[in-house]
């Protein structure tokens, strides 16, 4: 059967991925695109059941704003306009928009005047929702009608008088606002009419028989990090296909300490087949001297493949490639946003050239993390690895800054160590979503042991995170700030100072290479 689903236009909202989550938590499945990615043609074939215009951070009065086509609305399709996408078919149809005061950011009580409305079933007539925006609609368009409005903006929903089109102001998909899973739930079952056929059960079932039957006798080959997504696709793969798979582990020596036993340990475990390829000092060696942090990406992905590469000649009846690929990956690859990249991903966006001749296997492209987690504690993976905090494919390569050498490797490995039994000794390692240390090419002055010391100063990076788009540092005890700067000081030869990062993403990203 197939599923019916919504797909959403991306006007780069940092909240796109949650409308398409909360969408997925009620059983129906979505598409996130970029607004420049997909064209109406495209989405006529693709039959979505409704269409979601996200907010973004523009205006549609700036230059190069992001606009659409007024032929979006007539492909027959409701349509859900959400901020700029409200203020977006407000221009569109005739409108006017008008920039507010002040941006009104937080929460606002919302009245609906349109009490029987079909998105406000089963609302009450005063809620609380959340706002985020500099521009609102001020004249509404002829064909449109108010349907809600705050005691400071006046049209803060509306819907077109005839067309299945409806727009707010506000952001159903931010948990802050009390009723809006309920109106994403009334665009999707009543206006939409959606089935709730999106079920991750299902899909995992699905996913198993495709691929048994895709792979039949060939051999399939992972290159597996140990990470929860990897994990994953090889548990899903090997349930279908066994020791038809195999795993190759790259030690780039610039892992957590004793990854490498670990990650054999536990494939030993699950019986995956696994090679360990000890390649510390191929890396060592090309990075000697690089300092640029997109070089060194550079080099670390490029080595990484070809060693992948000369290992898949060493196998036979490979005509497989496996990856641990999860939407998010899928729409940071988009052709748009690449354009913009921030960081190179070497994980993202297929396979190099010459590892073209393989298929790929990408069981988990279309799912969100949540939803990889989900998947699996259903299959019984043990929650230490689905709660695992990411680790980068450079790994020390990005959190050693300035040049890499084999002592600054074995400093920061002590000091990880030490942040990783403290998270798990003050009970937050699962409370916060990433952590870790940055090693500076930077020295500084301090006493050890009544003695001068000259030695690597350090950073603290410790954040909170829905989707790893945004996020912000992790507002931690001083008990264990002290804590954990005392035993990296004090334990660590190397490293005689520590700071604690207290930004946010954005304007800094996570990592800072
Ligand atoms: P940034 O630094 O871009 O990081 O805010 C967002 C998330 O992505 C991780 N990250 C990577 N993961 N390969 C990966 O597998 C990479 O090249 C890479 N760079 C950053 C980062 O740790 C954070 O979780």
């Amino acid at each position: 059967m197939k599923k019916d689903f919504i797909l959403i236009l991306d006007f780069e909202s940092q909240y796109s991925h949650m409308i398409a989550r909360r969408i997925r938590d009620v059983g129906v499945y979505t598409l996130l695109y970029h607004y420049n990615d997909i064209s109406i043609s495209h989405i006529i074939s693709k039959k979505p059941k409704g269409l979601i215009l996200s907010g973004g951070p523009y205006s549609v009065y700036e230059k190069n704003s992001p606009l659409i086509s007024k032929k979006f609305f007539q492909m027959n399709i409701p349509i859900f306009g959400i901020c700029y996408g409200m203020q977006l078919i407000s221009f569109l149809f005739g409108g006017e928009i008008k920039k507010s005061k002040y941006k009104e950011y937080g929460k606002s009580n919302f009245i609906i005047d349109h009490l029987n409305h079909s998105l406000f079933h089963g609302i009450p007539d005063q809620s609380i929702v959340w706002m985020s925006h500099f521009d609102e609609v001020k004249n509404i368009p002829t064909e449109f009608q108010v349907i809600g409005h705050t005691s400071s903006c006046h049209i803060a929903a509306m819907s077109h008088i005839s067309k299945d089109i409806y727009a707010v102001q506000f952001h159903p998909e931010v948990k802050n606002t009390e009723y809006g899973v309920s109106m994403l739930k009334n665009f999707v079952f009543h206006i939409c009419k959606c089935n709730s056929n999106w079920k991750l059960n299902h899909f995992v079932q699905k996913t198993i028989n495709d691929i048994k039957q895709r792979v039949n006798k060939k051999k399939v080959l992972l290159g597996f990090s140990g990470g929860i997504d990897s994990f994953v696709t090889a548990y899903i793969i090997h349930k279908a296909i066994g020791n038809s798979l195999s795993c190759i582990f790259v030690d780039t020596g610039l892992l957590l300490k004793n990854e490498k036993e670990k990650i054999f340990f536990l494939c030993q475990k699950m019986n995956f087949d696994i090679k360990i390829i000890d390649a510390k000092n191929r890396f060592l060696s090309k990075l000697i001297g690089i300092v640029d942090p997109e070089k060194k990406r550079k080099v670390i992905g490029e080595e990484f493949f070809s060693i992948f590469q000369e290992e898949s000649k060493k196998i036979e009846n490979v005509e497989f490639i496996a990856q641990g690929t999860i939407y998010s990956d899928v729409i940071e690859s988009s052709v748009y946003l690449k354009k913009n990249s921030i960081k190179s991903h070497h994980n993202v966006g297929g396979l190099p050239k010459e590892l073209k001749k393989f298929k790929l296997i990408e069981p988990l492209k279309e799912l969100f993390k949540d939803e990889v987690r989900e998947i699996g504690e259903k299959l019984g993976i043990s929650k230490e690895i689905l709660y695992r905090h990411p680790f980068p494919g450079p790994g020390f390569g990005i959190r050693i800054i300035g040049e890499i050498n084999e002592k600054k490797i074995s400093i920061l490995k002590e000091a990880e160590n030490i942040l990783s039994q403290e998270l798990k000794n003050y009970d937050i390692y699962n409370s916060v979503s990433q952590a870790f240390i940055v090693l500076l090419p930077v020295k500084s002055v301090g006493i050890k042991g009544d003695k001068r010391s000259y030695e690597y100063a350090a950073i603290l990076r410790v954040m909170n995170t829905e989707d790893f788009m945004t996020a912000t540092f992790s507002h931690l005890s001083y008990d264990f700030l002290e804590k954990v700067s005392n035993r990296i000081t004090n334990e660590v030869d190397g490293i005689n100072r520590i700071a604690y990062d207290i930004t946010s993403k954005p304007p800094s990203t996570i990592e800072w290479e």
